[in-house]
């Protein structure tokens, strides 16, 4: 398959998604993987968290989706594209000002193609593309489910996060029907804390509740995890953080596993 894209998605905030994105991309670079990442988020954490001042870090997903209504002069790719600090790894960034966009753009038609479009031109130029998302459904999710085409759901293994888990899976399958195509995915349990009984009672009705979709590997609570975002850096290649570290070591190996037994199973 060429340049796979993949979301990281969730209806619920702080479950993990941008720790995840960022984790999964640099792993990803990190095995000479040209890697671009999308910050879909208006909060832009993940901005922040390579190193870029989200409010000022220049053009980046709101020009392209101005640009897209016609009320802006469409910008190249370069322009929206940033370098990071880290070998093979590139961003796309979130501004405050994509807040916005559902009260610009929602009722517009098409307005959910614009991310599509643009990664179509960019397959000679990377390998790979991870899309971080906001919390919630609007213009910019939608964008994020329509240009996707695996996707990953990290929960939180906390049963108030259970609510964020269904309603992202209704979201899929609204964006499913009108795709018309599954968009495979997989749920990664996060934030685990096997001190807690609840963390585990919950992490049981997940393999219970959603079976053959939830991935073996569960990320643990690794309070190095925050440390390693502070410097700006992937959680594995952070040292300290050893534990979330390894976790998402096994967690690639196991999506990339996944995606080649979708590939044999498309082609056959
Ligand atoms: N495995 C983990 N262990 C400890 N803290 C974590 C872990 N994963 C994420 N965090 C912390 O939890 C908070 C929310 O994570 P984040 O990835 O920003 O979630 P989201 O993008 O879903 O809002 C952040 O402060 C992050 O550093
Ligand atoms: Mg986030």
């Amino acid at each position: 398959m060429n340049m796979p894209v993949w979301a990281v998605a969730n209806q619920k905030g702080g479950v993990g998604k941008t720790t995840t994105a960022a984790a999964l991309a640099g792993l990803l670079a990190d095995g000479s993987a040209r890697t671009l990442l999308v910050d879909m988020d208006p909060h832009g954490s993940l901005t922040t968290y390579l190193g870029f001042d989200a409010e000022a870090a220049g053009p980046g997903v709101y020009e392209l989706f101005r640009a897209r209504v016609g009320d802006a002069a469409a910008a190249d790719d370069d322009t929206l594209i940033r370098q990071t600090a880290i070998d093979r790894l590139w961003l796309m960034p979130s501004s405050p000002a994509m807040a916005t966009l559902d009260r610009q753009l929602g009722v517009r038609a098409g307005m959910g193609l614009v991310l599509a479009d643009a990664l179509q031109p960019l397959h000679s130029r990377f390998d790979r593309v991870v899309i971080d998302c906001p919390p919630m459904l609007g213009v910019l999710m939608i964008n994020t489910l329509v240009a996707c085409e695996r996707l990953i759901i990290p929960t939180q293994t906390e049963f108030l996060a259970l609510g964020g888990l269904q309603r992202m899976l209704r979201s899929l399958a609204m964006v499913e029907r009108s795709r018309g195509v599954p968009i495979p995915y997989r749920i990664v349990p996060t934030l685990f804390d096997s001190r807690t009984r609840a963390s585990q009672t919950c992490l049981d009705s997940l393999r219970a509740d959603y079976p053959g979709t939830i991935s073996t590997v569960v990320v643990p609570t690794d309070t190095q995890v925050r440390e390693a975002s502070r410097a700006g850096l992937p959680v594995a290649s952070w040292p300290a953080a050893r534990r979330a570290g390894e976790a998402y070591r096994a967690l690639l190996r196991e999506l990339l596993a996944w995606e080649q037994s979708l590939a044999q199973a498309g082609a056959a």
